[in-house]
C-alpha cells in the first residue's frame, strides 16, 4: 500500500457512507464489476445502495431515455451536457447524499468523470467546464474512489457486437478515443483517488484485483463504513 492509498483509506470514518464509481467507455464491463462488489460488500453486512448514470431517480430515469435513445431528434452539446448535470444532481441530492448520510455503501456505474470525459472531451466542451458545472451540480461529491476499467474503444466495439448501439455507442471510433484518453488523464491527475484496470482481463481476476484496493479491504475488515469525500474539490 502507498502513502497515498494509506492516506485515502484512512479518510474513511465511521457514521459516514463510502462511495465507490465505476468509469470507464462503452463495453467495458462496468456493470458487472459493480454488481460483484455490491454482492460481496452486502455479504458483509454493509447497506449497499447500486445505481447508475445517468438515472437512479424517477427524473435521472427519464433524463437518461431523453438522452440516450434515437429520435429526439439533435441534442447539442451544452444541451446534452446539461441533461447528463441535471440527471446527476438529482440523483446526489435524492439518493447518494441520503445514502451515505445513513453509513451505506453507494456503488454508482459511472459518475462525473463520464461527463468530464465524454461532454468535456468526446463533444469538446472542455474537461474543466464540464467538472466546473458537475462540481455545483453535485454540491462538491466526489467518490472516494474511483475504478477506472480502461478499454480500447476498438475491442469494446467487438464486445458489443449484434447490439443495437445507443446515441454514445453510436459516435466514431476517435470520439471513443479521446474519451479513453481524457477518463486515463483523470486518473493521472489523483492518483490517490482512482484504481485503473485492464478491463480486457477476466472478470474473476479484475474482481478480486478491485476487493484488494486499500479502500474496500477497509470496508471488509469491519468497519462498518467510511466518509466519502465531501467539499474535497480544489
Ligand atoms: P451506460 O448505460 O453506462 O452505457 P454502457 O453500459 O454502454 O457503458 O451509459 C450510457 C451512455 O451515456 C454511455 O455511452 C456514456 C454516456 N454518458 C455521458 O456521455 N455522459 C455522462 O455524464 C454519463 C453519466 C454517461
Amino acid at each position: 500500500m502507498t502513502q497515498k492509498q494509506l492516506a485515502t483509506a484512512q479518510r474513511l470514518l465511521p457514521g459516514s457512507g463510502l462511495f465507490i464509481a465505476f468509469e470507464g467507455g462503452d463495453g467495458a464491463g462496468k456493470s458487472t464489476q459493480a454488481k460483484l462488489l455490491a454482492e460481496v460488500l452486502q455479504r458483509s453486512g454493509h447497506e449497499v445502495v447500486l445505481t447508475r448514470e445517468p438515472g437512479g431517480t424517477p427524473v435521472g430515469e427519464q433524463l437518461r431515455e431523453l438522452v440516450l435513445s434515437h429520435g429526439q431528434g439533435e441534442i447539442d452539446a451544452r444541451t446534452e451536457a446539461l441533461i447528463f448535470a441535471a440527471a446527476r444532481a438529482a440523483h446526489v441530492a435524492q439518493l447518494i447524499q441520503p445514502a451515505l448520510s445513513r453509513g451505506a455503501m453507494v456503488i454508482s456505474d459511472r459518475y462525473i468523470d463520464s461527463s468530464a470525459a465524454y461532454q468535456g472531451a468526446g463533444r469538446g466542451l472542455g474537461s474543466t467546464e464540464i467538472e466546473q458545472l458537475n462540481t455545483w451540480a453535485t454540491q462538491k461529491l466526489r467518490p472516494t474512489l474511483t475504478v477506472l476499467l480502461d478499454v480500447n474503444p476498438e475491442q469494446a466495439r467487438a464486445r458489443r457486437a449484434g447490439q443495437v448501439p445507443d446515441r454514445m455507442e453510436a459516435e466514431p471510433e476517435s470520439f471513443h478515443s479521446q474519451i479513453r484518453s481524457a477518463f486515463l488523464a483523470l486518473a493521472e491527475q489523483r492518483p490517490a483517488e482512482y484504481l485503473v484496470l485492464d478491463a480486457l482481463r477476466p472478470a474473476a481476476e479484475l474482481h478480486a484485483e478491485i476487493l484488494q484496493h486499500p479502500v474496500l479491504q477497509r470496508a471488509l475488515d469491519g468497519v462498518p463504513s467510511g466518509a466519502a469525500d465531501r467539499g474535497k474539490t480544489p
